[in-house]
């Protein structure tokens, strides 16, 4: 089993080598790329030293089974052909083909067998707020058909890549020392002390990309007619984003029921004490696998709806763990080249 990562040098990139690692992956190599501007670096992977090579146009992917892709939409789109030719699996995590009919979008929790049937031997992952908030909503849909959604997202820096993360620090530290930002070059504003109601470009019906995505690819992962209506806010947590859930189910679902499912949901880990002051936080669930959800209640303005907060580490089941997870699966049913 050879494995590729594209983009090893950005934040998700970064992760596939930690959680392949941590997971200890069946794999007999490991092959790196990234542009002219990593082109060269190295990074250990298990005690040995890679070196990323620059990706072009030619036959580097011949002998690979798995290639990891993090490296953005475009370059996804330019390089599909040449990281599958030789019939690599291409499992994708930026948006660009997520929502095309011949390539699956899958959320192993979910809809594994989705991944089987890729006509063109692409895979994508699905975007991270969505990915987070499907694996608690799927148990509550096993319940009752959940017809609509209604979220509002608390998105860290790291969702905008390793540069914005970055940023976010030095706009504090100039706060610190310059008493004013000076630093605004990822983000449209000012995110040090702050909240931006803009996650990705707004489009025609002035939902953004990223609510947009929410609506769409819940549906696919899910199989479901479901409709979900999103307000995505970048905050100034570094990492691990946090969603803020309504739901409503065709019958009505009481706390208890939801919460059994839950706690029984795999990748899930329910923390809900409220009156203890326990709940999920973003600074608990950086850095770990599960997505942690708390604050299950009654929605009291609709009694067929109940409402929940979750936050989970989304470089990791929002990205890398969700994409190596596929790969983990596939080789279980024998279906890599
Ligand atoms: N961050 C998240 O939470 C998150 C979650 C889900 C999905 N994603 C998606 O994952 C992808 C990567 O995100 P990120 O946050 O890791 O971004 P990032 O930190 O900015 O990293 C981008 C990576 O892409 C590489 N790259 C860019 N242009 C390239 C090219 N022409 N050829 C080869 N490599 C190229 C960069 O390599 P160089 O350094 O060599 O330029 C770098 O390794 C994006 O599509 C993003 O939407 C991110």
């Amino acid at each position: 089993m050879k494995v590729a990562i594209v983009g090893a040098s950005g934040a998700v990139g970064q992760e596939f080598l930690r959680i392949l690692a941590e997971r200890n992956f069946p794999m007999d190599d490991l092959v790196l790329f990234g542009s002219k501007r990593s082109a060269g670096r190295k990074y250990t992977f298990k005690g040995k030293e890679y070196e990323v090579k620059l990706l072009q146009h030619n036959d580097d992917f011949k002998d690979i089974d798995i290639a990891f892709t993090s490296a953005g939409g475009g370059t996804s789109a330019e390089f599909a052909d040449t990281i599958t030719k030789y019939g690599a699996v291409m499992i994708d995590n930026s948006s660009q083909f997520r929502m095309d009919a011949d390539v699956p979008l899958v959320v192993p929790e979910i809809n594994p067998e989705d991944a089987l049937n890729r006509p063109r031997g692409i895979i994508a992952n699905p975007n991270c707020t969505t990915i987070m908030m499907v694996v608690v909503l799927n148990p509550i849909e096993k319940l009752s058909h959940i017809k609509k959604i209604h979220i509002s997202s608390y998105q860290s820096a790291s969702g905008a890549g390793a540069v914005a993360m970055a940023e976010l620090q030095q706009q504090y530290k100039e706060m610190v020392e310059l008493g004013e930002v000076k630093t605004i070059e990822k983000f449209p504003h000012q995110l040090a002390y702050n909240v931006i109601p803009q996650i990705d470009k707004m489009t025609e019906n002035d939902y953004t990309k990223e609510e947009m995505k929410m609506f769409n690819e819940t549906r696919k992962i899910m199989h479901s007619d479901v409709r979900t209506s999103a307000t995505c806010v970048r905050v100034s947590s570094l990492r691990s984003h946090s969603e803020s859930v309504w739901f409503e189910t065709e019958k009505p679902l009481s706390v208890e029921e939801i919460r059994d499912a839950l706690g029984k949901a795999p990748g899930v880990t329910l923390v809900d004490d409220p009156q203890n002051y326990i709940y999920p936080m973003p600074l608990e669930s950086a850095g770990k696998d599960d997505v942690f959800v708390g604050r299950v209640r009654k929605d009291l303005a609709d009694d067929n709806s109940n409402t929940l907060w979750l936050t989970g580490d989304q470089i990791r089941k929002g990205a890398a763990l969700n994409a190596v997870q596929i790969a983990e699966y596939l080789i279980k049913v024998g279906n890599v080249k």
